[in-house]
């Protein structure tokens, strides 16, 4: 088991555990982050899109062609940007912290 810590969209932490060789976005869904992943993982959506903590970014395999197309259709990319349905999770990502972007951040929360 690992431990990834999702920020939402509000700032609040959320850990959950994964088994070595789940996808980031099924994760996060588990944990109920609001990801649509509509296509499942097939590229064709941006909705599973999330900020890499920059730390741990680096120790990503890097993004593939496709991935960095799609992600220049998503809202709020940053350097470390990602789509949570490529990232496969390894032990060398145990304890990864993963930024969930969301459409009311420059909003007033309460
Ligand atoms: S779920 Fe559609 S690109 Fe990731």
């Amino acid at each position: 088991m690992l431990n990834v810590l999702f920020v939402t969209a509000e700032g609040s932490k959320v850990t959950a555990q994964a088994e070595p060789g789940a996808r980031l976005l099924e994760v996060a869904q588990g944990a109920g982050m609001p990801l649509e992943g509509t296509c499942e993982g097939q590229m064709a959506c941006s909705t599973c899109h999330v900020i890499v903590a920059p730390d741990w970014f680096d120790k990503l395999p890097p993004a593939s062609m496709e991935e960095e197309d799609m992600l220049d259709l998503a809202a709020d990319v940053t350097r470390t940007s990602r789509l949570s349905c490529q990232i496969e999770l390894t032990e060398a990502l145990d304890g990864i912290e993963v930024q969930i972007p969301g459409v009311s951040r420059d909003m007033q929360i309460g």
